[in-house]
């Protein structure tokens, strides 16, 4: 991949997002008595067992298996979206959006790119994969280019759409599956865009099957010439080394009351492939669940493949946009629609 960086030739990222103390750029989560449990987590309620719910954790077999074991946060649950949605919105942290002035940076690079690249005079037309709560969107949309954001968590789908119609925002939000998209998703996106944006590394989470399928999906969308953005996580910054860590929260993204949040690391060399595992266990009750996340390494020449087996060329490597976090920033892939 050739390397046009602004800012240095080598990305200074250190850690992985998921890992001891870091904790879930995209996790997986929540279960928690009397707060809507996720319907996707594992039935792991097991306080009637006469051996206690906690020989679930004790018992369980190690390491865990990437997308065997698990596979992708619940987003698309509602109450885990609600709770996750207060994340998204904290400017005091990058975990599942980043602070308002990275997004605002990562806009800046984004236009510059469109500048330099996309062969046509603005205003562009963004459309931007898995938006949350759109806030890459809305910051288009402020200075003029039209975006259309898309994702299956309903609670951040909402706040986006409430914030653009309060502030006359010309923006879009679709719900829609990635791995599932409508065949008539083109004519409700309103395709074709001059850029398809996919931030956040969240490529990952998806096992390569099945980014192999929605990748020619995503390229069909840009007109020729137009721009495809990937923040992705390279194969040399996933701790390949297992791990496991605990703490102790009043509530997280898993559930709105106290409870042990006991998160286990696995590599596994035959996928490529981490799983995190997130055991929670609810202080007053006892009740365990478990949830899990996968990521997905992929090689630069793999990526490369696919992205040219989509239509994707001219494919050009950038740092992290702003360095604000190695954990919750990655290099960005840029390239054209043939
Ligand atoms: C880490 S968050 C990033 C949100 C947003 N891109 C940002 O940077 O502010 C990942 C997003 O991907 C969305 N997502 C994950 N899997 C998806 C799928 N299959 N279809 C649509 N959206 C998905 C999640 O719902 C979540 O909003």
């Amino acid at each position: 991949m050739a390397d046009c960086g602004a800012g240095g030739d080598n990305h200074p990222n250190g850690p992985l997002q998921a890992r001891p103390g870091v904790a879930w750029a995209g996790l997986e989560v929540i279960h928690s008595p009397g707060d809507n449990p996720t319907p996707k987590a594992d039935p792991v309620s097991d306080t009637s067992s006469p051996r206690g719910p906690l020989r679930r954790i004790l018992e369980a077999s190690r390491p865990a298996r990437p997308w065997q074991d698990g596979d992708q946060l619940p987003w698309s649950d509602p109450a885990f979206s609600r709770r996750m949605l207060d994340v998204h919105l904290d400017p005091a942290t990058h975990m599942a959006s980043r602070a308002p002035d990275v997004i605002r940076a990562h806009v800046d690079w984004l236009l510059e790119q469109l500048k330099a690249r996309a062969g046509t005079p603005g205003p562009w037309r963004v459309l931007d994969v898995g938006c949350g709560p759109g806030l890459y969107v809305h910051e288009l949309a402020a200075r003029g280019h039209a975006g259309c954001g898309f994702d299956f968590a309903p609670a951040p789908l909402r706040w986006a759409r409430d914030h653009a119609v309060a502030n006359s925002l010309d923006a879009v939000f679709l719900e829609a599956d990635l791995t599932a998209l409508p065949g008539d998703f083109a004519a409700l996106a309103g395709a074709p865009f001059d850029a398809v944006t996919f931030w956040f590394g969240e490529f990952h989470s998806f096992r390569p099957e099945q980014a192999r399928a929605f990748l020619p999906r995503l390229a069909s969308l840009l007109r020729p010439g137009g721009l495809f953005v990937l923040e992705y996580q390279p194969w040399d910054l996933f701790v390949k080394e297992d791990a496991a860590t605990w703490s102790a929260v009043d509530s997280s993204p898993f559930g709105a009351r106290p409870h042990l949040w006991l998160e286990e690391f696995a590599w596994d060399e035959d996928a490529r492939a981490e799983i995190h595992v997130h055991w929670i266990v609810d202080a007053d009750t006892g009740e365990t669940s478990r949830f899990a996340q996968c990521n997905q390494a992929w090689q630069d020449d793999e990526l490369l493949d696919a992205l040219a087996a989509a239509g994707i060329a001219d494919v050009r490597t950038h740092p992290p946009i702003t360095g604000v976090a190695d954990e919750f920033e990655f290099p960005v892939l840029v390239g054209k629609r043939s």
